[in-house]
């Protein structure tokens, strides 16, 4: 029997947890010690397949459903769990499945739950700003984890690099030039960073310093860009035409219901703007905090736009890679 500690990964099939699996088996710190089970619902999915081809042993779970994560987690050492708003849209839901997972995490004697959670806007706001649902059910859930006493740590995402592209829109119908439109100023400083590339090495850096971070949120950013410092990178490295604009919160509710989001989530990405612009979603001193535990490369904003065959594709190449989109979330 192997002697290696067992680190349950959620999300394994996604872009957070994909990552944390890569790190830890890609690194000798992490692969020496510790083994690592993916959770999907489908085992069958291309991702959950490549993976099981690099040995990495897969299990069944449904965040929905308590009892598949009895299974999951039993063993465990180690948990990384992430939920995802873009499938469940629905606050009450997403706090349930956090929950689920601290109880039997709790059950199960879990050693360390790395819980990936989002800034808690309404508390942060005092109240200004209440509808920013996908972040505070996360939040929720991450008080939730604190309270019933199970070691964790709270990784705080900022934007996903891949994300920003969203932000893109066509200067006419088909046109192959672009507006980069927010709501809020082209100087604003927002903490992004490479998704793919990095969550696993800040997940590997918390499970090798756990004393250290027990109890503790750790910040996720390779930098914080502005509008203007994207779009400068969109056009030197990735040879894109755009500019930025600055766009009222009108326009950018016009944008969201004309690409489909329900009206709750209209009130809850212009809430979330304009928190981004009164707090700046996370410091930099925060980021700067998280980047000291890793103390390794971070992916920067021009490698990611020099290979990323989504801004190839805003360029009209014929490119292959891109991931199923768009999500507006
Ligand atoms: N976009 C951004 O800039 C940004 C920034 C910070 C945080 N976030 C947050 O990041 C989250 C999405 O993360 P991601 O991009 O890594 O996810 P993703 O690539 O969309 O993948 C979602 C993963 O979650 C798993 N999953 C979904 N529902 C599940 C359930 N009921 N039980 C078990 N596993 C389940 C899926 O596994 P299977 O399908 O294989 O079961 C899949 O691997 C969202 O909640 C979002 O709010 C986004």
């Amino acid at each position: 029997m192997s002697s290696k500690k067992i680190v349950v990964v959620f999300g394994a099939t996604g872009n957070q947890g994909g990552s944390v699996i890569k790190t830890l088996l890609e690194e000798p710190s992490t692969n020496s010690q510790f083994e690592v089970r993916g959770v999907t619902r489908d085992a069958s999915k291309p991702a959950a397949v490549a993976l099981a081809g690099k040995g990495v042993s897969f299990v069944k779970a449904d965040l929905d459903d308590k009892s598949s994560l009895t299974h999951a987690l039993k063993g465990a050492y180690a948990v990384f769990a992430l939920t995802s708003w873009g499938e469940i849209m629905d606050k009450e839901r997403e706090i349930q499945q956090g929950k689920n997972v601290a109880d039997v995490a709790k059950e199960q004697n879990v050693q360390h739950l790395i819980w990936s959670s989002l800034p808690y806007v309404s508390k942060i706001s005092g109240g200004k700003f209440t509808k920013v649902l996908h972040f505070d059910s996360k939040a929720i859930a991450e008080e939730y984890i604190d309270t019933i006493g199970v070691p964790a740590t709270h990784i705080i995402p900022g934007g996903f690099y891949n994300y920003l592209l969203y932000f893109l829109k066509p200067t006419s119908p088909g046109a192959k030039s672009y507006k980069f439109c927010a709501p809020f100023p082209v100087t604003t400083k927002l903490p992004v960073f490479s998704v793919n590339e990095d969550t696993g090495k800040y997940v590997k850096a918390i499970l090798l310093n756990r004393e250290k971070v027990l109890g503790k949120q750790v910040y996720i950013a390779e930098n914080h860009y502005s509008m203007i410092d994207i779009v400068k990178t969109l056009k030197e490295v990735g040879g894109l035409d755009v500019v930025a604009e600055e766009i009222n919160d009108a326009t950018y509710r016009k944008n969201l219901a004309a690409a489909g989001a329900p009206d709750f989530f209209i009130e809850d990405m212009s809430d979330n703007m304009k928190f981004m612009q009164s707090y700046g979603y996370f410091t930099e001193k925060q980021a700067e905090e998280g980047r000291e535990l890793v103390s390794q490369h971070l992916e920067t904003l021009e490698e990611w736009v020099a290979k990323a065959p989504e801004v190839a594709a805003l360029k009209g190449l014929p490119v292959e890679g891109i991931k199923e989109g768009p999500n507006i979330y």
